[in-house]
Order: C-alpha cells, then sequence, then structure tokens
C-alpha cells in the first residue's frame, strides 16, 4: 500500500549492494528498497542492468497496487542506484548480497574480488540454491565473512531467507546479516550445517519426489495432485508448519501423533527406499520443541485459532 511504512522509512545509513541485476537480484533490490536501504545494484552487463531497472519498477508498482509515477514509488526508486563498476557499487557496504549466475567457478572469482575490494566488516552473502558455502570460499581470503543468504522467490512475497554458514564463517558475520534481513522484513532461518540444498528446498524436494513417484506408479494425475496440495496440504501449511500440523491434529499432540501414525509413514518411507524412522530420542526431542511453543493445556484454543486462520481461505470463488 502507498504510504505503509514499509516503503517510507528512510534507513540511508544502511547499503547493500546487490549483484547480479537477474530475476532475484532485482527482487532483493526490491526488498531492501522497500525497508529503506540504499541499495547499489551491480551488473556486468549495461543491457541486463537496463532490463533490471524495468523490473524493478514493475514490481515497485504491482506491489503498491498504484502507476509507477506514484510517489511513494519515486521515493523508494530514488534509493537504488545502478552501477556497472564493482569497485563504486561495493564501496562502504554493510552487506554484498551476491546472485549471479549458479555456476561455482563465477562466484569464487567475484568472491575473490570482493576479498580485496571490500571493508573488512562488510558481509558477503551469496543467494545461491545448489552451492555450498565452504565451496565458494574455500582459499578465499575473505572466507571469515562469507555465507549463504538463500532467499525464497520472490523474497518480496515470500519472507523467509536461510542463513548458512561455512565451517570457516566467523559467528559475528552471520549474526550482522541475520540482523540485516530482519530489518528488511524477512525472517532469517538459522541453517546449522551446509548441507545441500539447504532445508528450503530438502522439505520442497521430499515432497516433489514423492509426488513424481505417485504419477509413475499411476496413483493420481498431475493436476489432482497439484490440487491436494493446493486446497489441502498447502492450504494448511501456509498457516502452520509440518510438525505444528500434526500437534495439532492429534489430541494428545506431536507425541501421541507419531505413536498413532509413526509406523505407517516409516512403512510409506520404507517403500521408497527411506529408512529414517522416527526413534523415540527424535520423537521425544520434537515434542520438547513443540511443547516449548505451544503448552497442551492450550492445544484446543490454538485449534480454533487454525480454523479461524482458514476460514479466511473460503471464498465463493474457492474450489477447484
Ligand atoms: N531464480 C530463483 O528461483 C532463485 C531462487 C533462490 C536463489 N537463486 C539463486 O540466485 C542466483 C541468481 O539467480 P537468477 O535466477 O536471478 O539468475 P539470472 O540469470 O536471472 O541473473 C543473473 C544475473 O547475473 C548477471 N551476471 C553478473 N556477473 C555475471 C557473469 N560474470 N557472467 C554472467 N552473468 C553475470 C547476469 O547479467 C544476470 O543479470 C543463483 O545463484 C540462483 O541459484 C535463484
Amino acid at each position: 500500500m502507498s504510504g505503509d511504512m514499509t516503503t517510507t522509512r528512510d534507513d540511508a545509513s544502511t547499503v547493500v549492494c546487490v549483484l547480479g541485476a537477474g530475476s532475484i537480484g532485482v527482487a532483493f533490490a526490491v526488498v531492501f528498497a522497500r525497508a529503506g536501504f540504499r541499495v547499489r545494484m551491480w551488473d556486468v552487463y549495461g543491457d541486463a542492468l537496463a532490463r533490471g531497472q524495468r523490473e524493478f519498477d514493475d514490481k515497485l508498482a504491482m506491489l503498491s497496487g498504484l502507476s509507477q509515477a506514484d510517489a511513494t514509488n519515486s521515493t523508494v526508486r530514488a534509493r537504488v542506484s545502478w552501477h556497472v563498476d564493482l569497485d563504486e557499487a561495493v564501496e562502504s557496504a554493510d552487506l554484498v548480497q551476491e546472485c549471479i549466475p549458479e555456476q561455482l567457478a563465477l562466484k569464487r572469482e567475484l568472491f575473490a574480488r570482493l576479498a580485496s575490494i571490500t571493508h573488512p566488516d562488510t558481509v558477503l552473502a551469496s543467494s545461491t540454491s545448489a552451492l555450498k558455502p565452504g565451496e565458494i570460499a574455500a582459499g578465499c581470503a575473505a572466507q571469515e565473512r562469507i555465507l549463504v543468504g538463500h532467499p525464497a522467490n520472490p523474497p518480496f512475497l515470500l519472507p523467509v531467507i536461510e542463513v548458512v554458514p561455512s565451517a570457516f564463517t566467523a559467528q559475528r558475520f552471520a549474526d550482522r546479516a541475520a540482523e540485516l534481513y530482519t530489518r528488511a522484513g524477512l525472517k532469517p532461518i538459522a541453517v546449522h550445517r551446509e548441507v545441500e540444498g539447504f532445508v528450503f528446498n530438502r522439505l520442497q524436494g521430499a515432497l516433489l519426489r514423492e509426488a513424481y513417484c505417485l504419477v509413475r506408479d499411476g496413483v493420481a494425475s498431475v493436476a489432482d495432485i497439484d490440487d491436494i496440495v493446493r486446497l489441502g496440504v498447502g492450504r494448511r501449511w501456509s498457516v502452520i508448519g509440518p510438525f505444528e500440523t500434526v500437534d495439532l491434529n492429534t489430541r494428545g499432540g506431536i507425541e501421541s501423533h507419531a505413536q498413532k501414525m509413526g509406523p505407517a509413514y516409516a512403512r510409506m518411507g520404507a517403500e521408497r527406499g527411506q529408512q529414517d524412522p522416527w526413534t523415540d530420542g527424535l520423537v521425544q526431542e520434537v515434542t520438547r520443541q513443540r511443547r516449548a511453543l505451544l503448552a497442551l493445556d492450550d492445544w484446543d484454543m490454538r485449534v480454533r485459532w487454525r480454523d479461524e486462520q482458514l476460514q479466511r481461505f473460503l471464498a465463493p470463488s474457492d474450489g477447484a
């Protein structure tokens, strides 16, 4: 909305440099500029910058529901400058958010250059989806400053970002990245180990692998599987996550769910060659974390809250 705090607050003292004016780079520029930061967008190609500038304007207009000429949009737009000179773009940046193509050699070359031209306090974050931060940082002079800040696409609509340090990353840089992302309106998720796919894509991948198998085995069609997620599983997950879902689905909470349903889920996993049973110790740990978030005494109230949240999806145009 025009005039909302997100777009009118100005924080000229925070400078973020975004490297690569492709889809993720532009989307990050929208997030940071709307948060009030100074944004320097760099690309190796001048025409990519020109295209990026048009996309930036389009996204801003879409988000504000207003025309590109709207005054609030002009304020946000004025926070962004566009550069082909890398030294100029990164000067005095608090955070560099790298969004260049997903090629290890390209990223390593760029980070090696960043090591020598950025301030020693600058956080160096890569948006990579599939490379590990340790692979990018290995042998780099700035390795303690390098981490992954992996966004969901597009970050201006899906406000979650995985912060993945490598073994070389100093904790203060991970903390600083989390602080800056929080101030930009994102929810940083601390990923403790640099596993392939981090957390977002591993969760997405687990569901997608099963969906492929169900189509392969003739159990359901592609359209029907999408509908099950869109109208069922996913609709619930837009309000609560998978752990809270089963915690609220079963009186007695997640521990009771694991007792009742654990064996069936173990059989389904084994059918796919996955031998990851929910051991007693694991169930206890998950239960401990859930009970710290929701006491069983508050269970009925929370179930009611969930249902109220889900009600907002009920619309006349609803359904398949
Ligand atoms: N697209 C997604 O859904 C998504 C989601 C999360 C993370 N990511 C990650 O973000 C990064 C960028 O992805 P994208 O989809 O925005 O890519 P893209 O191809 O849309 O954009 C990449 C940009 O980098 C520029 N660039 C800068 N230096 C370059 C060089 N040396 N060689 C070639 N191009 C150079 C290109 O001109 C281009 O504008 C990737 O690491 C990707 O894995 C993408």
